[in-house]
């Protein structure tokens, strides 16, 4: 089966799915959008208000920020792949709980497996643990980590942004440096500092982007 019939297929099992209780409250499952040979893959939360309501990504205020975030990658929407952790909506917009996110996580693998991205961008810190389980987003967003044989960028989720001014220069700024990643491998794990005693990044004070830049 080629990428696009296997995102199918798994679209499919998604509308099927009854394996956690965020089924019961939704009305339409949000699987994800973006062509099956995209060599960006975004992933963020779970689908809010608008999104449960369009069955589509990112379709809320936080989309629309997004939008404009990949502006500043030179990328368009329709060029990536858009998803969540959970593809069913928590209520009142809550965190999803561990037992949902282990439900939904065949999903999202078997999606990572047929897309097969060069370059995996985390939104927020439920997808930052998907594939990072000991990292401080305020100290490691915009850098490039090799997880599982790929480069997966951890970013701020944008809908923080949208509550923090300060997030959004952030941001702004690792969007701006997303596409060089396309071009470069991704440092090794010795050529990355996160330790505790490494200078945290703020907004005033951004992270160097290695030796990239
Ligand atoms: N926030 C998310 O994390 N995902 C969406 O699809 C919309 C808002």
């Amino acid at each position: 089966m080629d990428a696009e019939n296997t995102l199918q297929a798994i679209r499919y099992q998604i509308e099927q799915c009854q394996a956690c209780p965020l089924a019961a409250g939704r009305l339409n499952v949000v699987p994800g959008e973006g062509p099956a040979n995209s060599q960006i893959m975004f992933i963020g939360e779970g689908p809010g208000f608008h999104e449960d309501r369009q069955g589509k990504p990112f379709v809320g205020p936080a989309g629309n920020f997004l939008d404009e975030l990949l502006g500043y990658a030179g990328l368009k929407r329709s060029e990536v792949f858009i998803t969540n952790v959970v593809k069913c909506r928590p209520p009142n917009n809550r965190d999803p709980q561990p037992e949902e996110l282990a439900a939904c996580q065949r999903y999202l693998d078997a999606q990572i497996a047929a897309i097969n991205p060069r370059i995996i961008v985390t939104l927020g810190r439920f997808s930052m643990a998907r594939f990072i389980q000991d990292g401080k987003i305020s100290r490691i967003h915009g850098y490039p980590h090799r997880v599982e044989g790929r480069t997966v960028v951890t970013m701020y989720h944008p809908a923080a942004a949208l509550h923090q001014p300060a997030l959004k220069d952030a941001l702004i700024e690792d969007f701006s440096h997303l596409r060089d990643f396309l071009n470069q491998p991704a440092p090794s794990p010795e050529e990355q500092d996160f330790s505790d005693s490494a200078e945290p990044s703020t907004p005033e004070n951004p992270p160097e982007q290695l030796s990239l830049f």
